[in-house]
């Protein structure tokens, strides 16, 4: 059984998405062991604590340098004995602390198809630029912001009467999809990583 550790900042509704797929067997011998917030009011700590998952808030603004804040969570991590760290709207650049304690083991979704649109806002930063196609992208964590090697993507066309709004809602249920497939695969051990290339058995 593969141990999940989720750090959040927000609603959790990726959390949420991967809760329902453990649930209904998508994706199997794997448990969510712990998430956890850096935002003491996050919904997705509740969504976790109706799981019956431990929540946990962790407050950057508690510790003297980003390195003894990450400690704490690595602490946290280590101590449920979590293989694979997924960052689900967790609104930090992840330090070397956590790298390295976890490397090749922390995935992140963001809501483009990167290389285009890195960091915040990137559904509105796409519909800003006029793009026609987006969409959102399952990747692996390494010390860039939203540069590592590329798990999954799904793309998301542009409507004529979209709003920066409308277009975020219709990525986000591509997300929902596209997460736990990727977190499928990480736990069957079909990923393999070859250079920038990820390879799927
Ligand atoms: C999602 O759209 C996710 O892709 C994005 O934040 C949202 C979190 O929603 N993440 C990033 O922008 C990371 N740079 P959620 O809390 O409902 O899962």
């Amino acid at each position: 059984m593969k141990r999940i550790g989720v750090l959040v900042s927000g609603r959790g509704s990726n959390l949420q998405a991967i809760i329902d797929a453990i649930k209904r067997g998508y994706i199997k011998d794997a448990e969510i062991a712990i998430v956890v917030s850096d935002v003491k009011d996050a919904y997705a700590l509740t969504r976790a604590r109706e799981a019956r998952i431990k929540a946990v808030h962790v407050d950057p603004g508690s510790y003297r340098t980003k390195d003894s804040y990450e400690e704490e969570i690595l602490r946290l991590l280590q101590k449920e004995g979590v293989d694979l760290v997924l960052l689900a709207g967790y609104m930090r650049i992840v330090g070397k602390r956590l790298l390295d304690a976890y490397h090749n083991k922390i995935l992140n979704i963001h809501p483009a198809l990167l290389p285009s649109f890195p960091g915040l806002h990137a559904q509105e930063q796409a519909f800003n630029y006029g793009v026609k196609v987006t969409g959102c992208t399952v990747h692996f964590v390494d010390e860039g912001i939203d540069t590592g090697p590329i798990i999954l993507q799904r793309s998301v066309p542009v409507l004529e009467d979209d709003t920066p709004e409308t277009l975020a809602d219709r990525i986000l249920k591509e997300e929902h999809k596209i997460y736990p497939e990727a977190v499928k695969l990480f736990i069957e051990d079909r990923l393999t990583i070859d250079g920038r290339r990820v390879r799927i058995r």
